[in-house]
């Protein structure tokens, strides 16, 4: 089993605890003696379960099994102890048990939403105010339950969980001791770049763009979903004139994967100013890596990459031979972009397949007709990619792969989930049941290039409840922090830095540094044993442990998020930075 299915199953089992016992407690009130029994057997085995499910957690990683192992066991312990000894000794009438049980259900419920609203870290604070909400949500049960409550005991009681609520409370909002928030930094790199060889406008503004047929309200550059293609030879400075004609909320443009400059990056309030309406911003930069790339707006990006601010930029090697496709998979309005094309390839000819997954979410890629090698990963050639037959690549958010292949003479297509967008002449595949790459195991293995770690960062990824903002939220967390909260990671120039990603959470985390590519070292305890992959986006999936590696070699503030935007915008971002 994996460990984000033990997630999963361990949620399960912690449910039907809970409303075991809380079922139970309501049954014997009502006297229903065969059904309060039922339920408590439920409560029982589940309990039990749990105690497999979050041993096997705690083997997998404290991480996953912290405040479970800490606060959920404790408060199950507590639920048997009590609940068990007098459900045995209830021979008479079964209403007797109600409290003890109504406790053992609270005592659950207690456990399951620490890991629901807290999760990770643990800390006193929840604990204490777990321990609150069951003792007083017990006594209170009491005094309406029982015929002969005791006034001196239920007020005690109460007493207590006001004493646990107050210092709960004030352990638990306690403010980090480094609060970050990003601002305008300082790291203006003023170093020219030489004279511009490649010039572009961008002009983000709404529009109307026809999706197959249909006409959808957008977000676009220069009136078209994508933007232009952006295109330049290695070595070309490029110059892009950002313009907003009527953005209300703001533009700009960050460069995704391309590790430009920090002044370049398009991150509004942490490398510049958002673009607004009537503004322009120019961005410089030389265009010293070959590779498949995009760009989209930084601003609002969740929404603004959804509804179209984004297009593809590609540094192409000198000369350029045979076919070059770029493919820019997007989702617009519940439309799916590009529109399928067919166009006749001669046989013999070498062709690219650029790969672009700009949407939130994986999605999944078939090329159909023909062996193939995937050539690069986000803009990385891979050392010695081997032909793959019949086999599907997932591209998490964000990222790019490189396909290459020798047009056979027989007609090839490529699916994206199950959708055949380009093609070189008819062809009808199956592709759904086709094995998936592992990249970790793909192409020609190199020694990783240090053996040791100047600073080591680890990144818990779960929700949680943030209090801290002006309404609450439920929000997808850092370490148990939302951005704003979340410290900044602080590293040195040269600094050889480890990421370790763990994700706790139940959804997939793309995870996106800016301005840096990381090495892949391990992935779940089991290092990568293919091709060097220096990413700048992988999808950490439930239960993934990934640990990732890079030389901090680019001065500045730099966003590290999740690249499913909505979680990003949700709180899921913090920020490297340079000391
Ligand atoms: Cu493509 Cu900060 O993102
Ligand atoms: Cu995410």
């Amino acid at each position: 089993m994996t460990t984000g299915s033990l997630l999963a199953a361990d949620l399960v089992i912690a449910v039907l605890a809970a409303a075991g016992w809380l079922g139970g407690g309501a049954a014997s009130a009502g006297r229903r003696r065969p059904l309060a029994l039922g339920l408590v057997a439920l409560a029982l085995f589940a309990t039990l379960a749990r105690a497999i499910t979050i041993t096997a957690l705690a083997r997998a990683g404290w991480w996953f099994a912290a405040e479970k192992v800490l606060v959920a066991a404790p408060l199950s312990l507590a639920a048997v102890a009590v609940a068990g000894p007098r459900l045995l000794r209830a021979s008479g009438d079964i209403r007797s048990v109600a409290v003890p049980l109504l406790f053992a259900g609270y005592a659950g419920s207690a456990g399951l939403l620490v890991t629901v609203l807290h999760g990770y870290p643990a800390s006193a604070g929840v604990g204490l105010l777990a321990v609150a909400g069951v003792v007083a949500a017990t006594a209170v049960t009491w005094r309406i339950l029982d015929a002969r409550p005791s006034p001196t005991v239920s007020r005690a009681a109460l007493a207590v969980a006001a004493a646990a609520l107050v210092t709960g409370t004030g352990l638990a909002v306690t403010p980090n001791a480094a609060p970050a928030v990003p601002h305008d930094h300082g790291y203006r790199d003023t170093q020219t770049v030489g004279e511009p060889t490649r010039r572009f406008t961008l002009t983000a503004g709404t529009a109307t763009v026809s999706v197959s047929g249909r006409d959808v309200a957008a977000w676009a550059f220069n009136g078209q979903v994508p933007g232009p293609e952006l295109t330049a030879t290695v070595g070309d400075v490029l110059e892009v004139t950002l313009r907003n004609r009527d953005i209300a909320r703001g533009v700009t443009l960050h460069w995704h994967g391309y590790d430009v400059p920090n002044s370049q990056d398009g991150v509004p309030g942490v490398t510049q100013a958002a673009v607004l309406p009537g503004q322009e911003f120019v961005y410089r930069f030389r265009a010293d890596q070959v590779g498949t790339y995009w760009y989209h707006t930084h601003a609002v990006s969740d929404i603004g990459v959804r509804k179209g601010l984004y297009g593809v930029l590609v540094v192409r090697p000198a000369p350029v031979t045979g076919v070059d496709v770029t493919v820019a998979v997007h989702t617009l309005s519940g439309l799916a972009l590009p529109a399928p094309r067919t166009e006749p390839v001669e046989a013999g000819t070498p062709v690219r397949l650029r790969l672009i997954n700009t949407d939130s979410t994986t999605h999944r890629y078939a090329l159909a007709g023909t062996p193939f090698r995937v050539a690069a990963m986000d803009g990385s050639d891979l050392r010695g990619p081997t032909p793959l037959v019949d086999t599907a690549v997932l591209i998490p958010a964000g990222g790019r792969y490189d396909l290459v292949f020798t047009v056979p003479a027989t007609p090839v297509a490529l699916y994206v989930d199950g959708r055949a967008v380009y093609s070189t002449g008819p062809v009808s595949a199956a592709t759904g049941a086709w094995p998936v790459l592992d990249p970790l195991g793909y192409g020609v293995a190199a020694p990783v290039p240090w053996s040791r770690f100047d600073k080591e960062f680890t990144l818990v990824l779960d929700r949680g409840l943030d209090l801290r903002g002006l309404l609450p939220r439920y929000a997808h967390t850092v370490n148990g922090a939302a951005d704003p909260d979340i410290p900044s990671q602080v590293v040195r120039l040269d600094d050889i830095v480890k990421f370790t990603i763990v994700n706790r959470s139940q959804v997939v985390h793309p995870w996106h540094l800016h301005g840096h590519h990381v090495l892949v070292l391990t992935r779940n305890g089991r290092p990568a044993t293919g091709s060097p992959l220096w990413l700048d986006s992988f999808d950490v999936r439930p239960g993934d442990v990934w640990e990732v590696a890079f030389r901090a070699d680019n001065p500045g503030m730099w966003a590290n998020h999740c690249h499913n935007l909505a979680h990003a915008d949700a709180g899921m971002t913090l920020h490297l930075m340079y000391s």
